[in-house]
């Protein structure tokens, strides 16, 4: 036991999950330099429909949006958690800024490269936009900005990340995000919503190959951080979509009976031929799923803006 205080949080985790019945990594993890690249190429396939479908709303809705979450004040902070390269947040961010509306924009990742980024591009881009962007957890850096800024927030969670999250995750972060939120916030959601099920299956399961090597770069991470051996195409890639309950989940399978060292956790993982590790899940929602979730964390929703196929939804909610 000694050992797991000196190990990192992604050190950890894994150890857990592969040692875990049914293996299973976090997708969480998936962000390191080579994956954050790798998921920039997913997003410019025209198979991942969802970047689309987003920018497509945000573009003929700006306005509505700009009416919906300003509600003409004219002082408020726009908190985005996850906001990765924000490209389509700066369709909205550059609409705001010519109301003249007094605004100040705070992207939250857990990529230290992915803020820095975002912040260099949109200063260039949206030149006279008050940014501020941070690195680390969501709950602590929105209440450490309660602390000293007082105007009204509008948290932004973007792009269906809340579909990496289950549906006991999905309900502990929504009440966490309420503890935080104080009354007249409000919460924009992208929500990605249930559709032909080949649709789904061609964005995760693409002809390209980046989502397969989306996930073989965690094993590759692994071998990176933690000196570990996977033998990346011993393994492949395995999309599953259940359209009754709406998930997706990545997996990869093992190829052969097979042993991996993992020399940093000093473990050695035994796999079958044919066995998976659980990946990543990316849960697809119906609208009556959206109203029982926003009802049982405790909002209201003020608007739903769809895309024109309706293949997505960005949903604002207030407390209940
Ligand atoms: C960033 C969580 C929205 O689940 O659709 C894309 C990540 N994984 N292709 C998603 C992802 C594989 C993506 N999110």
């Amino acid at each position: 036991m000694e050992i797991l205080t000196l190990l990192t949080e992604f050190a950890k985790e894994t150890l857990e999950g592969l040692t875990a019945s049914q293996k299973y990594l976090s997708s969480k993890y998936f962000y390191d330099t080579n994956g954050s690249r790798i998921f920039q190429n997913i997003m410019q396939m025209p198979e991942y429909y969802l970047t689309n479908c987003e920018l497509e709303i945000f573009e003929t809705e700006k306005q509505r949006i700009f009416e919906a979450l300003t509600e003409n004040s004219t002082q408020y902070n726009l908190i985005e958690l996850g906001a990765g390269d924000g490209l389509k947040t700066k369709v909205l961010l550059s609409h705001f800024h010519d109301q003249n509306a007094f605004f100040e924009y705070t992207p939250i990742d857990i990529s230290e490269d992915a803020v820095k980024n975002l912040v260099l591009n949109l200063k260039q881009e949206v030149p006279g936009i008050k940014i501020n962007g941070k690195v680390g957890d969501y709950f602590r850096l929105i209440e450490e900005i309660n602390q000293y800024d007082h105007t009204k927030k509008i948290l932004l969670f973007l792009g269906s990340n809340i579909g990496n999250y289950n549906e006991n995750e999905t309900l502990s972060f929504l009440n966490k995000l309420k503890s935080v939120m104080h009354s007249g916030y409000l919460l924009f959601i992208g929500f990605d919503l249930k559709k032909d099920p080949e649709i789904i299956l061609k964005a995760y399961n693409d002809p390209h190959g980046h989502t397969s090597a989306f996930n073989l770069n965690l094993l590759q991470r692994i071998n990176n951080e933690l000196n570990a051996n996977f033998i990346l195409h011993k393994f492949r890639h395995q999309e599953v979509y259940n359209p009754q309950s709406g998930t997706a989940k990545s997996m990869l399978i093992s190829l052969e009976k097979q042993e991996v060292e993992i020399h940093d956790l000093n473990k050695t993982v035994s796999f079958e031929k044919g066995e998976s590790i659980f990946m990543e899940m990316s849960q697809k929602y119906d609208m009556k799923m959206i109203m029982d979730l926003a009802n049982k964390s405790g909002f209201k929703i003020v608007r739903n803006f769809y895309d024109k196929r309706q293949y997505f939804v960005n949903s604002l909610w207030k407390l209940k």
